[in-house]
Parts: structure tokens; sequence; C-alpha cells
């Protein structure tokens, strides 16, 4: 018996903020969502690849960018024993580009992979925004052409209708051009926004000065004027970027996949070039709600001191997947009862059982039973039973163990009404199992 003891808040430790438990009773559906991805993109040549949740915070500053917000103010970055700065995976792409280099993946070869689990940035706790949180993601590695950006958008399309999604979200493109675009882009917004320092709120001030193409991102209401006359960068491209992103928008329409061009979506993170584009829900448009962004990163391999090697991915937020799934009702009921709930009346019934069950796992791997373990009085094994939500009970009792049989009690389904008991020999079981 335990004893009971009354504690108080300040003994109980609780979770870290933003940093949240999936309970077992979530997990059928966690691991439904992840297997339905991973099975998709598998189907596309996508292999998964698991890398580190700790890297050094130079791969971070490097990639990601040292202005953006992720690096600048969301960071977990710590100094081990040893002194050196690491930082918590705050994205998945800067790993990739690490560990394609550090192992020679990227000379004269393509990838395609896939990865999925836990990232940490430390932004303000809200619904859809957590501190740990997971994402799914892809990158794909040395393709030069609009045709695997038109594939990972139509495979990011044929994620959604795995579970009945696709109606109701909405895809935004846009495109940011070469390096050399993007500089005098950058030059050009600095003079507009210069113009108009005073209309804007601190952030963008801060901003003009080290990124200013963060400013369009801004979800301020009292700038969405000013931001809307600024440049566009879409309509200064250089010939190279716009054959690319005419010639992807072709392939999307070719393949009737609608989507909205957004001039304003330059994504968080400094590493992208030419395709950007994100998943947004139709019913709530908010900064919580995209479900899934991704694009090109051209220059990044090169610029991390690997072999030139044009690549693009996305990442999409799980927490955000399955909170949408589940408002929208489209998660499926999983089967995770047990099949058995196995009573055990007696230690020679606890003894012989625990081979029975053995015997029984061993023909039927699928079986899912759970024996009695703890004793209890019959009545107690029952309420167990019950609560398993098993759909049979099996009865090893004196009787049976003396007779070589079990007692099936059914417990749910169309034979509850009947009060049906069955008596199943032991040599029997398999078999009418295998039947159910
Ligand atoms: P990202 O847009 O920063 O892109 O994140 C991808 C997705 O992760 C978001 O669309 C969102 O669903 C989810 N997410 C982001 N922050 C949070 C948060 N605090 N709480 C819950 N969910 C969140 C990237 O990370 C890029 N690495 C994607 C990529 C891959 N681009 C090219 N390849």
């Amino acid at each position: 018996m335990v004893a009971k003891t009354t504690k108080t808040t300040e003994q109980i430790i609780q979770s870290v903020r933003g940093m949240n438990d999936i309970l077992p009773d979530q997990i059928a559906i966690w691991q439904f969502v992840e297997r339905s991805l991973a099975q998709v993109v598998e189907t596309y040549g996508y292999q998964e690849i698991r890398f580190p949740i700790v890297e050094h915070t130079e791969l971070f500053r490097r990639t990601v960018g040292e202005t953006t917000d992720v690096v600048e103010k969301e960071m977990y970055t710590f100094e081990d024993r040893s002194g050196d700065s690491l930082s918590l995976r705050p994205e998945g792409t800067a790993s990739c580009v690490r560990a394609g280099i550090e192992h020679g993946l990227f000379y004269n070869q393509t990838q395609r992979w896939w990865y999925t689990g836990p990232i940490f940035r430390h932004d303000r706790p809200q619904k859809g925004r957590y501190r740990q949180f997971h994402q799914f993601g892809v990158e794909a590695f040395g393709f030069l052409g609009p045709d695997i950006d038109a594939e990972m958008i139509l495979m990011t399309n044929r994620l959604w209708k795995t579970f009945g999604l696709d109606p109701h979200l909405k895809l935004y493109l846009n495109s940011l051009g070469s390096t050399e675009t993007r500089a005098a882009y950058r030059k050009k917004l600095f003079e507009y926004f210069s113009k108009h320092q005073k209309a804007l709120d601190a952030d963008s001030q801060r901003r003009l000065h080290t990124n200013p193409m963060r400013i369009l991102d801004s979800k301020n209401p009292y700038m969405e004027d000013l931001i809307e006359r600024a440049p566009k960068l879409i309509e200064s491209l250089d010939s190279e970027s716009q054959a690319h992103f005419d010639a992807l928008r072709r392939l999307l329409e070719q393949a009737g996949l609608s989507y909205e061009i957004n001039p304003r979506l330059v994504r968080g993170l400094d590493y992208y070039s030419h395709t950007v584009f994100e998943w947004v829900p139709k019913m709530d448009e908010g900064a919580q709600s995209t479900v899934c962004g991704g694009g090109r990163y051209n220059p990044l391999v090169a610029q991390m001191g690997g072999p030139d090697t044009p690549a693009v991915g996305f990442a999409l937020g799980m927490e955000r997947l399955i909170q949408l799934l589940d408002e929208l009702h489209l998660l499926p009921k999983l089967e995770t009862e047990p099949h058995v709930y196995f009573v055990l009346a007696g230690e020679e019934a606890e003894q012989k059982g625990l081979l029975l069950a053995e015997h029984w796992r061993d023909a039927l791997p699928q079986l899912r039973l759970i024996s009695n373990c703890g004793g209890g009085s019959l009545k107690t094994q029952f309420k167990r039973a019950d609560k398993s939500g098993a759909q049979l009970a099996f009865i090893l009792a004196p009787d049976e163990l003396q007779k070589n049989y079990i007692t099936v009690k059914f417990l749910r389904g169309e034979k509850v009404e009947e009060q049906q008991q069955q008596k199943i020999a032991f040599d029997q079981v398999i078999e009418f199992l295998k039947n159910l």
C-alpha cells in the first residue's frame, strides 16, 4: 500500500512552459499521422534521416541567419561542459545541410530526405505556438529545375488529401529570386521604408537596418497600408528567376492545383532563394496557423562549404496539423483497445495464464491481449477488463484449469446483449481468436 501524502504545488515539478507531454491516449493519433506522412513521401523516393537535436550554435547562425527572430531571440543556447556553444535545433534544414556536407553526400548525386522530431523555439507560447513542437520535413538536394518544386508542392497537397484536408487549405506562392536580385531589392526596400521611418513600429525600425525584407512579414495593422504600397520583389525578378517561377506556375496549373501569389511572403529564415510557399487554413489565416512552409535555398550548401548544390524543402508543424484535423473532425477513430483481457483467478491460474498467453502471441502476432497482473478478486478483475475497453474477457479459474478450457465472456459488440459465455478448450483458442 502506498501511503498518501498531501503535496504542495511547490513540490510538484511541472513541465517547462510551452513544452507539452503527448500522453498515451493521444499517441495512436500521432503515430497514425506520422506514418501516413512518411508513407506518402516514401512513395516519392524520400528516405528518412535522423540527426542530433543539439548542434553547434554557429550552424544556425550561418544558415538560418544572424538577424532572424529564430536566431536572435528564440534559440535555446547553452555552453556545454567543454565550453562549446550549442543550441537545441530550431529547425531541421540546417542539420540536413550539415550532415550532407559532413558525409560527402552531395558530390555527383541527388538526395531526397525526410525527417521528423522535436524542434525548439523560445517564443511566447499560445495555441499553435509552442517552445517544443514537432516538425515533419523533407529536403531535396541537387535538383535545379522547377520540376522538383512542382512535385514537392503536389506532394504536400497529396499529404493533405490523405487526411481529407485539401479543401480546407490554401497555397500561397512567391519567388524571392536570386541572391543578386534580393540584394538589389533590399536596397530598394531600405530606401522606401527609410522615407517612412516614422510610420514604422519599433521592431520594424530595427529590421530596417538589419533585415528590411522582414518588415513585409509584419502583422501590425497600422503598417498594413505602408507595406501594401512597398515595392514588390516579384515585379523585379531577374530573367532566370522569372523563368523558373513561370515554369513552376505552369506545372501547377497543368496539375490543376490552385494557388495565390503573395508578394509579401518572405519567410522568416534567411536561406531562401527563388520559390517560397506556405499552406494556411482557409478558416483561420492568423500567424499561428500556417501549417506548412518551405522553399528553395540554392546557395546554402556551397555557402556552408559543400559543393554547389541547389536545394528545396518544406516542414509542417505536427501540433498544428493534428489540431486542425481534430477541429475539422478529420481524425479517424483508431482501434487501440485490447481484443482480450485475461482474468486469472488464483496463483496457479496466473502461472498457467502466462504460458498460455505467450503461446497465443506466438501464433497471433497481431493479438492485443492484456493479462491481469497484480491479482485482485474476480469483481476487481472484471472492472479492469471493462475499463481496458477489451472486446472479450478470457477467464481462467480452478475449474477451467482442471478441465483445460477457458471461459470467454463478451464485453462489447452484439453478443453482449445475449450475455453469452462460451467454453473453449485450450487447444481451440487460437482457432477461436482467428475467427473473431
Ligand atoms: P518554418 O516556417 O519556420 O520553416 O516552420 C515550419 C512549420 O513549423 C510552420 O509552418 C509551423 O507549422 C511549424 N511551427 C513553427 N514554429 C512553431 C511553433 N513555435 N509552434 C508550433 N509549430 C511551429 C522551417 O522550419 C523550415 N526549416 C522549413 C523548410 C524546410 N524550408 C526548406 N526546407
